[in-house]
């Protein structure tokens, strides 16, 4: 085991870790090698003590914790754990991140015996020697028992250019064999993130997140391109359940998203469709947003327990005093199985956002 020194980076978010196994019913074993491979991914940015900055001004979370973690639910199982990392936080510039999280991603795949021909195949467009921001490439790690994880890898559209964003998108579904999934993708207002599933997944998938403005809820239902996608009325609900009353009209905050997950190549049409809510911009605090997650997960017929229960393993405060600890809410699809909630926690290592000023509160404000 790697030891993990107290007061830094590594240390603190390998404490949250290995609490969050706990409630996702992980063993010691599958925590032990999870809280290394935690350390490891990041580096020497594990070493960094805590009294100073965080490592970069990373945007996978607000307060630039290179680490974020989910709970992936469905109903009549644990929950499972994820964990997203930024591997190159520490490199000094995007250009040096990304090649550091590459060799990250490389190194995994030799331990874990997979392989990333695919990853490979986009490096030109992801990973060209000047990027532009705001991600190079991020890690997801699925934390499933047995100490193998499942892994996944974010990109970024923009790196070879913004104005090249759709372009590069439509050039990397083709590349991995999937000539037409651009075409069936809804109209968007961005593309933030390109993901691919790496190794040992029953049906590897590569997912395009896309960016919608002022969404409402009857315009994310109709987002839907899988066939046969999620009952309208549901992906409707969701929203207004997760958005609160904000939902009565448009997301004008922070914009929801979209993904759209490509497996097979004949239909030319995603087989997965997911809706992501920025929930935090939409609460007053994290106890309403976790009332909000609550909601969500019985409507689905999902236990909120473990959702409940990871909010005090990754922070002292009270839910009451900040917000943004409930990131998103997301709700997935993916033909042929249950449907999936997950719920993004932040690490909060550097900052609390506090609550949002009680006149803004969403709450307060008459549904129409
Ligand atoms: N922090 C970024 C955002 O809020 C990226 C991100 C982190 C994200 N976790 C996410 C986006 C989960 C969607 C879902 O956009």
């Amino acid at each position: 085991m790697i030891a993990a020194r107290a007061g830094t980076l590594g240390g603190h978010t390998a404490g949250q870790l290995r609490r969050l196994c706990a409630v996702a019913g992980l063993d010691p074993t599958d925590t032990d090698t999870y809280a290394d491979v935690l350390l490891t991914t990041l580096g020497p940015a594990a070493e960094r003590p805590l009294d100073l900055p965080p490592p970069s001004r990373t945007f996978l979370s607000d307060d630039h914790t290179p680490v974020e973690y989910s709970l992936s639910f469905t109903a009549g199982a644990n929950p499972a754990l994820r964990v997203l990392l930024e591997p190159g936080c520490g490199a000094g510039s995007l250009a040096r991140g990304g090649r550091a999280a590459l060799a990250a991603v490389r190194e995994m795949a030799r331990r874990w015996e997979f392989s990333t021909e695919r990853l490979d195949d986009l490096e030109d467009l992801f990973l060209p020697p000047s990027p532009h921001g705001p991600l190079a490439l991020w890690i997801a790690l699925e934390l499933r028992p047995g100490g193998v994880p499942q892994v996944k890898v974010y990109l970024n559209p923009a790196a070879s250019g913004p104005h090249r964003a759709a372009r590069t998108v439509r050039e990397a579904l083709g590349r991995l064999g999937h000539e037409r999934a651009f075409e069936a993708l809804p109209p968007a207002d961005g593309y933030p993130f390109l993901a691919l599933d790496l190794g040992d997944w029953e049906a590897p998938r590569v997912k395009v997140y896309l960016k919608h403005l002022d969404l409402s809820a009857a315009e994310a239902a109709g987002l839907c391109r899988t066939e046969p996608g999620p009952p309208a009325g549901e992906v409707a609900a969701f929203l207004h359940t997760a958005a609160g009353a904000a939902s009565a009209s448009r997301l004008d905050r922070r914009p929801g998203l979209t993904c759209h997950s490509f497996t097979e190549t004949d239909s030319g049409l995603p087989s997965g469709f997911t809706l992501h809510i920025p929930v935090r911009d939409y609460v007053r605090d994290d106890a309403e947003a976790l009332d909000r997650a609550r909601t969500v997960l019985a409507g689905h017929g999902m236990d909120a327990g473990p959702l409940t229960r990871a909010l005090p393993a990754v922070t002292g405060r009270r839910p009451e005093d900040g917000v943004g600890l409930i990131a998103y809410l997301a709700l997935a699809h993916q033909r042929g199985r249950p449907p999936r909630v997950t719920a993004y926690v932040s690490s909060e290592t550097y900052a609390v956002r506090p609550p949002a000023p009680t006149p803004e509160r969403i709450d307060a404000q008459p549904v129409h």
